[in-house]
């Protein structure tokens, strides 16, 4: 068969929808950031991010969520998503991922949101954590969980050409860390601590020519979803491993069938050889710039925005103007505070 032959049309990409979604979240969640109350920053982004959903023609089932329909009443896992036209996906919402930088005005807060074909995503199920390691393509089959720490360093630094002294790793700051933190530094490479947001850490570590060379830590499962579906749109690699926090929750998986020893791939993470991915800066971050206020009436967003299938990157700024938001959403679109 010719090269002719193979080539397709071009069809839609999600992503392009998805960025609107994002967008939106940012916006709503933007008045609150600085105010000190995660939840209502967090509700403000629900509201936002699903106000802006209802746009998108799909039929989508969110997979990750705000958690289960009893305490979510909104973007709960299971619910379904879209106007059932095609096609059918699985989504992954995290419309304020960092509630408590977004609450505190720290930085890298993000809005973000995965799709993946039916039937791909990983559903954690009761697993609230899982230790992960992320890096960029350059790094990605260096990736190992079993391996001490201190000799991944030393691979990793050889690869790149570079003293280990030069190697930065993203860890999230917590007790459970305390050893990890040692051997990395032990090996004589560096740490770079954050309070929380670990999927602006992973968007980092896969980005080359970024400050960070790996992530590495126990974090939050859905978030290790999320950031597996833009790891693969960015061809790094993700490794996580579920790790419960006590015997209840290690029973719970074990009784649902999880497999507490495997190291799962980002594409066990995310099967789908179509994935979507978008985020949008809350606030300032290495990763993306927060939602800015330049004048009186207008607000900047910027956002990445990636699909596996062709490999595109783009990074997409918008200008907003807040009163015409006003009229068409309403405190929805941030608009109202
Ligand atoms: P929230 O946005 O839900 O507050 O999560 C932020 C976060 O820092 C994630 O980025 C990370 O995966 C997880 O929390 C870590 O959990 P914990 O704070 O319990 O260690």
């Amino acid at each position: 068969m010719s090269g002719h032959q193979t080539q397709q049309q071009p069809d839609r990409n999600l992503a392009l929808e998805l960025v609107r979604v994002t967008e939106a979240a940012a916006l709503a969640a933007a008045p609150l950031v600085g105010m000190g109350n995660k939840e209502a920053a967090d509700q403000a982004a629900v509201d936002g991010m699903r106000y802006m959903l209802h746009s998108v023609s799909m039929d989508g089932v969110v997979v990750i969520g705000e958690g289960e329909k009893d305490e979510a009443p909104m973007l709960y896992n299971g619910e379904q998503i879209g106007d059932g036209s095609p096609p059918q996906v699985d989504i992954a919402v995290d419309p304020l991922e960092g509630t408590a930088l977004a609450a505190n005005g720290m930085p890298s807060a993000l809005a973000v949101i995965a799709l993946s074909s039916r039937g791909t995503m990983f559903d954690p199920g009761p697993c609230v954590y899982m230790e992960k390691m992320a890096g960029s393509p350059e790094i990605a089959d260096l990736l190992d969980l079993d391996r001490p720490l201190g000799e991944t360093m030393r691979l990793v630094a050889e690869r790149k050409r570079s003293a280990v002294s030069d190697v930065m790793v993203v860890v999230l700051d917590r007790p459970r860390h305390e050893h990890g933190i040692e051997a990395i530094r032990a090996a004589g490479a560096r740490v770079r601590l954050i309070s929380h947001g670990d999927v602006s850490a992973a968007l980092l570590a896969v980005t080359e020519r970024s400050p960070v060379d790996l992530l590495w830590g126990i974090g939050g499962t859905p978030e290790g979803v999320i950031s597996a579906a833009a790891v693969k749109c960015l061809e790094g690699q993700l490794l996580g491993r579920l790790w419960p926090r006590d015997d209840a929750e290690r029973d719970a998986a074990t009784a649902a069938g999880y497999d507490l020893e495997r190291v799962l791939t980002r594409d066990d993470l995310v099967a789908g050889e179509d994935v979507f991915f978008s985020a949008t800066g809350i606030t300032d971050g290495d990763a993306l710039e927060g939602v800015r206020y330049p004048s009186a009436g207008g607000a900047t967003t910027e956002s990445l925005v990636t699909r596996s299938r062709s490999g595109t990157i783009r990074r997409i700024t918008a200008t907003h103007d807040r009163a015409k938001l006003r009229a068409i959403g309403g405190v929805r679109y941030g608009a109202g505070y």
